[in-house]
This record gives structure tokens, C-alpha cells and sequence, in this order.
């Protein structure tokens, strides 16, 4: 049966902004959403019978609907009864590289790599716009895993305003396998600590986003000003995880003390960022990083910020 090999890349947040409560429930956000090097694999394939088989050996991936990639493939068989009907159920397996429940995007990327792969096993002609909005539908950033790149995402992440392409620049990355945090925990612990700051309506969030369009991180990014991008790091979420996960702290602090040119948490955590200026100062970076800490529980990479989203190849 014919298939395709899809990857997709892990995302961190070089900016997260709440500005307010939106009338659906969610938080009104501006965010500058980055993809970087580390992907998972996904192998979408037509199968025999119907239905959707998700296989993945990570322990913590559910193979069932509260797994965005299974959901995903739900999407597309209701949307396009006909196509189901034409190909067959669907086999999906994941080999997991980004870790999980990280503030990565690595469930969103998965979903979003079905969707791209579904629309090209099924032959439906979805352009890129189109598959944004049935991203939407399953999560708040699946849209931006489609494309990838350097974007602004605001509304509730879903609307995207790319920016000029950031390639190459050396990123450590780093996470505590024993610790995962939950995003709606994140959101809602923010909301009752930092409520009464809210922006009341749209007027004010349109007049903020202005400002963080003409601000020093987007110029930066416009200019590929690395230290400048640096300085300009920022995450709302960073309020209410890191004195809940004080080890998170330590970490982001270990990254300031031994040289990176800026660090950050990604999205709602636990995943920890920095930047550096070679890959020679990021792999001394996570030497050193890795000596201080000496934590069986702390995992490191060493990657780059990248403008490529989902890639596809045909399974001959
Ligand atoms: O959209 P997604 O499923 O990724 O969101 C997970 C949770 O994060 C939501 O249920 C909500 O609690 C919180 N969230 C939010 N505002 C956003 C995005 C997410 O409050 N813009």
C-alpha cells in the first residue's frame, strides 16, 4: 500500500505575550513561534480495512483520540468521506524524537504532518491556507507546525504573519525527562494570578500587536541580529511555571551563567532554550550545562533554528 514519510519539526517560542480572555474560553496571545532542527518522523499509510491504527513505541504517546496526530486523520475522514472510501483506513506510526508535553509543539507537529500527509496520499489539492484551517480546528498551534518558519501567531496562535527566514543559528536545548507540564495548568494558573492585568478588548490587543510589530524583536529578526533576538526573549508563562519547577529555573540560570547569548523557556514548558553564536559555543554550552547540573534526569541536544516545516517523501 502506498505511503508517505513525513517530518516534523519541534517549535520554540521566541516571544509569548497573554494579553487577555478571549469571549472561546482561550487567552488572547502574540507569540513569535520558531522551528528548529529536532523532528519526529511520522509514516502515513493507506491500509486494507478502515479505520486508523496509531503505533509509537514512546511510553507517553496515547494511541488513541487524545493523540492530535489520531484526531487529525479523524478530521480528514469526516471532512472527505469520499477519499476514505476510495483508499482505505489509515496506518500511522510515530518514532518520537521531541520529547513530550515539553511547550515543543511535538503533538501539534505530528498532527499537522497527517493532515499534510492524508492530503497527499488522498490526491485532495489542499493548499497550504486550506490546511491551516483544519489545523485550527485541532489545536492552536498545528497551524503554524504546517509551514513552519519564523511567524508572528496571534489570536489564539492561529494567525499567522510569516517573517524573513532566521537559518542556522546553533540552539542547546534542554529538558527534564521527569518533569511535564501541563498547558491548560499553565494557562488557567496564569489567569487567576495575573487576571486583573488583562487587556479588556480588542481595541487594546489590536494597539499592543502594533507595538510588538514595530518593536526590537521583530527588527531584529528583520535585520538576523542574533544578540539583538536574544535580548528581546520573552514568556508570560515563565511567571507561573518556574516557581513551580524551581529546577527549570536552575536550569534557565545555568544557561545565563555559562555563556548563552539568551535562553528562554519554550511555549508552557518544561523545555529550556538558549542561542549561541557557533556550534562550537553550543556544544561547549551543553558540556558545560550538562557537568554543572550532573542530573541523570536532565536530556540535552544541540540543534538549530530552522525554516523548514513539514517535509514529505513518497514511500516507493
Ligand atoms: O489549543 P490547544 O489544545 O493547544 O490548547 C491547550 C490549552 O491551552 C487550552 O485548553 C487552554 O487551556 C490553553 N490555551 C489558552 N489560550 C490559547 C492557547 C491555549 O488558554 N491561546
Amino acid at each position: 500500500m502506498s505511503g508517505y514519510i513525513l517530518t516534523a519539526p519541534a517549535k520554540i517560542n521566541l516571544y509569548l505575550e497573554i494579553l487577555g480572555d478571549r469571549p472561546d474560553g482561550f487567552h488572547e496571545l502574540v507569540m513569535v513561534m520558531q522551528t528548529i532542527g529536532l523532528r519526529d518522523r511520522i509514516e502515513v499509510k493507506s491500509q486494507r480495512g478502515s479505520g486508523i491504527n496509531l503505533y509509537c513505541q514512546h511510553p507517553q504517546v496515547p494511541l488513541n483520540e487524545s493523540n492530535i496526530a489520531y484526531r487529525a486523520a479523524q478530521l480528514m475522514m469526516s471532512r472527505f468521506p469520499k477519499a476514505y472510501d476510495k483508499f482505505g483506513g489509515v496506518d500511522i506510526t510515530i518514532e518520537k524524537n521531541i520529547p513530550v508535553a515539553a511547550g515543543l509543539a511535538g503533538g501539534s507537529g505530528n498532527g499537522a504532518a497527517v493532515l499534510v500527509g492524508l492530503n497527499l496520499l488522498w490526491q485532495l489539492g489542499l493548499t497550504q491556507p486550506d490546511l491551516q484551517e483544519l489545523a485550527a480546528e485541532l489545536g492552536s498551534d498545528v497551524p503554524f507546525c504546517i509551514g513552519g518558519g519564523t511567524a508572528i501567531a496571534t489570536g489564539r496562535g492561529e494567525i499567522l504573519d510569516p517573517l524573513p527566514d532566521l537559518d542556522g543559528i546553533p540552539v542547546v536545548l534542554a529538558k527534564y525527562s521527569n518533569i511535564a507540564v501541563s498547558t491548560p495548568w499553565a494557562y488557567q494558573t496564569y489567569r487567576k494570578q495575573f487576571e486583573e492585568g488583562y487587556l479588556p478588548d480588542d481595541d487594546s490587543w489590536q494597539a499592543r500587536m502594533k507595538q510588538i510589530h514595530s518593536g526590537g524583536l521583530i527588527q531584529a529578526i528583520q535585520q538576523k541580529n542574533i544578540e539583538a533576538i536574544a535580548a528581546e526573549l520573552y514568556n508570560d508563562l515563565e511567571k507561573v511555571v518556574l516557581p513551580e519547577f524551581p529546577q527549570v529555573k536552575k536550569l534557565r540560570d545555568c544557561f545565563a551563567k555559562h555563556g548563552a547569548i539568551g535562553t528562554m523557556m519554550s511555549g508552557s514548558g518544561p523545555s529550556v532554550f538558549a542561542l549561541c553564536n557557533s556550534v562550537t559555543e553550543a556544544n561547549n554550552l551543553k558540556t558545560a550545562v550538562a557537568a554543572e547540573l550532573n542530573d541523570a534526569d536532565l536530556d540535552l541536544w544541540v540543534t538549530h533554528i530552522s525554516c523548514h516545516g513539514i517535509n514529505a517523501t513518497l514511500i516507493e
